[in-house]
């Protein structure tokens, strides 16, 4: 009897030392498995008298089945405690998901994570939008226009018939459509003041902001894809000094004070007289340097009073309607306005350098 009452310490020692599920199932044979002492007692059995063979039998069967009972009791324990573990271990990190709902104001927000670094519009959409508000203000109209053109209208309808020299300076991606060198990719927004003035009578007051084309060779100042936000005004009584005026109010309002701004005397077929509106360099303040050629100044785009041969084209009555008209670049008001150097970053899609803005 003494040596059941032993059997069953050992084997509960056992079964409470096993640390995991696997453990506890290598000790089971010696805590009151096959080669526990419990079994070795039962093999006694059969030399004892019957009474004895009885009461110790007896006695065998009930530490057998609190051991077995102590086993499943630590079983159930371990079990669960792996179970738990594993569930810890395999856990989702669904904190990045979440930090999307975190910042993006739905029905989630602030409640899950912690918030990834939102994207925001590109430098060059900024300034385009911002340029558009300040014209609003102004009391202009937003229009735009296809990218891809045919000829009349960003050639012809401009006071550049075929051939005509003025061509030259816009270096133009043809598409394979139609007759040869019929459809091209608009080389300014210019063709939408056409569109414009064939849309409807006067009064315009608009701008067109847009993506241009250009067969340029990248450099710090050119891009072959660019933007250009074009002003058109055709009204009655209007003069050169409207347009110096519309001007400085959109430099004042997009600059501030502290920007130097110039009119410099040029050609363009669709306006007469024409003007080339420059600003200081914004890398070396006007001292020169690689970014303006040594010259100091920037141009950012053209300007003039339409041409009465344009009106013609599009059948604006000349002599009651006189207008203005300008082409600025908004990839390099954006430089200017951020002093950067290259206009080329701005095509990279480097996010170190986007984020800055
Ligand atoms: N379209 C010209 C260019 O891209 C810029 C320009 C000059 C636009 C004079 C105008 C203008 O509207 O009147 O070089």
């Amino acid at each position: 009897m003494n040596a059941v009452q032993d059997a069953l310490e050992r084997g509960r020692a056992l079964i409470e030392k096993a640390g995991s599920v696997a453990e506890l199932r290598a000790v089971e044979p010696e805590a009151f498995g096959k080669r526990s002492e419990l079994a070795a007692i039962t093999a006694t059995l059969r030399d004892l008298p019957p009474v004895e063979r009885r009461d110790l039998g007896r006695a065998v069967q009930v530490a057998r089945a609190r051991l077995e009972e102590l086993f499943d009791e630590r079983s159930t324990e371990l079990g669960a405690r792996e179970a738990r573990r594993l569930v810890e271990a395999e856990r989702l990190d669904l904190s990045e998901v979440a930090g999307l709902f975190a910042t993006s104001g739905g029905p989630l927000a602030g409640s899950l994570g912690r918030p990834v670094p939102e994207g925001h519009l590109h430098l060059v959409t900024q300034v385009r939008d911002e340029l558009e508000d300040i014209f609003l203000s102004m009391g202009f109209e937003v229009a735009e226009g296809p990218e891809v053109e045919d000829d009349w209208h960003n050639f012809e309808a401009l006071n550049m018939p075929p051939h005509h020299p003025a061509r030259g300076m816009f270096d133009t991606f043809y598409l394979d459509v139609g007759e040869p060198e019929s459809i091209l990719l608009r080389t300014h927004t210019s063709p939408v003041q056409v569109r414009l003035m064939e849309s409807r009578p006067p009064p315009i007051y608009a701008v067109v902001p847009g993506r241009c084309y250009r067969r340029d060779t990248p450099d710090a100042r050119h891009l072959p894809v660019f933007h250009q936000i074009e002003g058109l005004v055709v009204d009655e009584g209007i003069n050169m000094s409207h347009l110096a005026g519309a001007l400085e109010a959109f430099t004042g309002a997009f600059f501030g004070p502290g920007r130097h701004v110039r009119l410099r005397p040029s050609f363009f077929p669709f306006t007469e007289p024409s003007a080339e509106f420059d600003v200081t360099c914004w890398v070396c303040g006007g001292v020169g340097c690689r970014t303006c050629s040594r010259s100091g100044w920037v141009e950012l785009g053209g300007c003039g009073m339409v041409n009465p041969a344009v009106f013609e084209a599009v059948g604006v009555d000349a002599e009651k309607y006189t207008g203005f008209a300008w082409g600025f670049g908004i990839d390099r008001l954006a430089a200017a306005r951020t002093n950067l150097a290259d206009l080329r970053e701005l095509l990279d899609n480097d996010i170190r350098f986007l984020s800055q803005f």
